[in-house]
């Protein structure tokens, strides 16, 4: 047996005999994220038998040097513990080969390898073209592959090819439908995929399983008994290594426009007609997108912040503006923080506030979603030394994965009074074993041909829409200038501005 660690029913969902082919293999994300997902997956026993992992990228590199690579930096970020005959196994699947990702001469050379690694293996594989790299190079590579003749026609062919591609996906609703446009000269729709890593997170999956498979929250889920909605998602990190590629996106289009729409979607969406057909939570997902009430100039000026971090604390040790970091032009708007305040326009969200807060340098990580129901009368506890809370049901993505039920209660004695408590539930303590990697679960679908955790095209347009005249807004004469909040606060003052009118006020972590 390949794998001495796969027993049990994990082998039953493998997927067919694939090769991984990642181009940008030399790069942050194949070593911090990729490989370690791989290796987990093999550690589990999830991975076929005749698995292949082919790097490719611009370097002159041996298979044995590229494996070196890979170990160390497996070392620094698998979830478990490296067991040295496992990953002797495992890298024996893995390979390299040098590539010019615009030549596409050399993607025959691809070809002969990828078609010699399978005689070997004495068997067809599926393709799994995964595309790490800039995205300026995704239409060539994109191309390529189909120039000489590796994208099987998903209808006809014998074995599957699928490409996934990472963000950034389109830097505005143009160049995302351009770059659709651009795959799909290629592939067919249902060949790409395009990773959003929040979907594969576990407790974003459970959003579905949460909503859909207890009865008694379905029928509060509306407008009569929600009263607001809010989705933080803070983290204490700045922009580190990446300044370059944030100080021209800014975080309004690197975690709003997918992250956190797709986060929304889901805890928004109608039920849909299944929860194993890709494209039935899909079509639901972009009928919340497409509900969601365009921005007016007005409500950009009103309901939408946008700062940048000066000098502060975090967990005590002082850290740099932003416009300090290496990296960031100066004078730039670049906004790291973003809070505004959005409606769904339809029959079962007319009228709910629905906050969103995201922004880098803030006092800790956490993301969460809190819907907050209305509040009873409280005519039978009038005069009483009791402050009834909202109920609040917080969704915990992270980094302590639970879900919080928050309610009154009353504390022991002979007085009748009210505090609020909570009803936890934590995913460490109920189920007693660590969540996957968001990568697992996504490399592990995309192997299977289940884009269920991917975005559509139509998807991904749909979002920019939304944040099209926000942006537009943004770059125009017109707009104030981006505010500032100091490293390891919870933002700026005027955040708190879009809930003041409705008598809200951001969640306190
Ligand atoms: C990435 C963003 O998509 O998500 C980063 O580009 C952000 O800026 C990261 O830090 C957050 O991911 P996670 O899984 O750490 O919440």
């Amino acid at each position: 047996m390949d794998n001495p660690f796969a027993e049990g029913e994990n082998r039953l969902i493998r997927p067919p005999s694939t090769a991984m082919i990642i181009f940008g293999a030399t790069g942050d994300l194949t070593q911090r994220k990729l490989i370690p997902a791989l290796y987990n997956l093999q550690l589990d026993g999830y991975l076929p038998p005749g698995f292949v992992v082919l790097g490719v990228a611009r370097s002159e590199l041996s298979d044995e040097e590229f494996r070196g690579r890979l170990f160390q930096s497996l070392k620094e970020h698998s979830r478990s513990v490296i067991d040295l005959a496992l990953w002797e196994t495992f890298s024996r699947h893995i390979f390299y080969q040098k590539l010019d990702l615009k030549d596409s001469s050399e993607y025959i050379t691809l070809k002969k390898r990828l078609a010699k690694l399978a005689s070997e293996r004495g068997e067809d594989l599926n393709y799994l073209f995964y595309l790490a790299t800039a995205p300026e190079f995704f239409g060539d590579i994109a191309a390529n592959l189909k120039e000489v003749g590796m994208v099987e026609d998903p209808i006809s062919g014998f074995k599957q090819t699928n490409i996934v591609v990472e963000k950034p996906f389109g830097n505005d609703k143009e160049s995302a439908r351009v770059l659709n446009q651009t795959l799909r000269n290629s592939f067919a729709e249902s060949q790409i995929f395009r990773i959003d890593h929040y979907l594969g997170k576990e407790t974003v999956q459970n959003i579905l399983v949460f909503r859909f498979a207890n009865g008694i929250f379905e029928p509060l889920w509306n407008h009569k008994y929600i009263d607001h909605i809010q989705i933080s998602v803070c983290e204490d990190l700045g922009v580190g290594s990446r300044a370059g590629y944030f100080d021209k996106t800014g975080i309004l289009k690197d975690i709003v426009q997918n992250h956190v729409f797709q986060i929304l979607s889901l805890l928004c969406i109608e039920p849909p007609i299944s929860l194993s057909d890709a494209d039935s939570i899909r079509d639901e997902k972009v009928k919340v997108l497409k509900s969601i009430r365009p921005f007016s100039e007005e409500d950009i000026s009103k309901n939408v912040v946008r700062a940048n971090y000066t000098r502060g604390f975090i967990n005590g040790v002082p850290v740099k503006a932003y416009h300090e970091e290496a990296g960031i032009a100066s004078g730039s708007q670049t906004e790291t923080y973003v809070a505004m305040k959005l409606e769904i326009d339809n029959w079962r969200w007319a009228g709910i506030p629905i906050y969103i807060r995201v922004g880098k340098r803030l006092p800790k990580r956490i993301t969460q979603l809190t819907v907050n129901f209305r509040r009873p009368p409280d005519s039978l506890f009038r005069g009483r030394q009791v402050e009834l809370r909202q109920n609040a049901l917080s969704i915990q993505v992270q980094p302590r994965e639970g879900i919080t039920l928050g309610i009154n209660s009353k504390p022991p004695g002979p007085r009748l009074r009210a505090r609020p408590v909570n009803m936890d539930f934590a995913y460490g303590s109920s189920f007693g074993v660590a969540s996957p990697e968001a990568y697992e679960r996504l490399l592990l679908d995309a192997m299977k041909s289940d884009a269920t955790l991917f975005t559509r095209d139509d998807e991904i347009e749909a979002a920019w829409d939304v944040l099209m005249p926000v942006i537009n807004h943004w770059s125009g004469l017109s707009s104030s200038p981006t505010l500032s909040y100091e490293a390891g606060s919870w933002g700026p003052s005027e955040a708190a501005t879009l809930l003041k009118p409705f008598g809200h006020r951001w969640e306190r972590f």
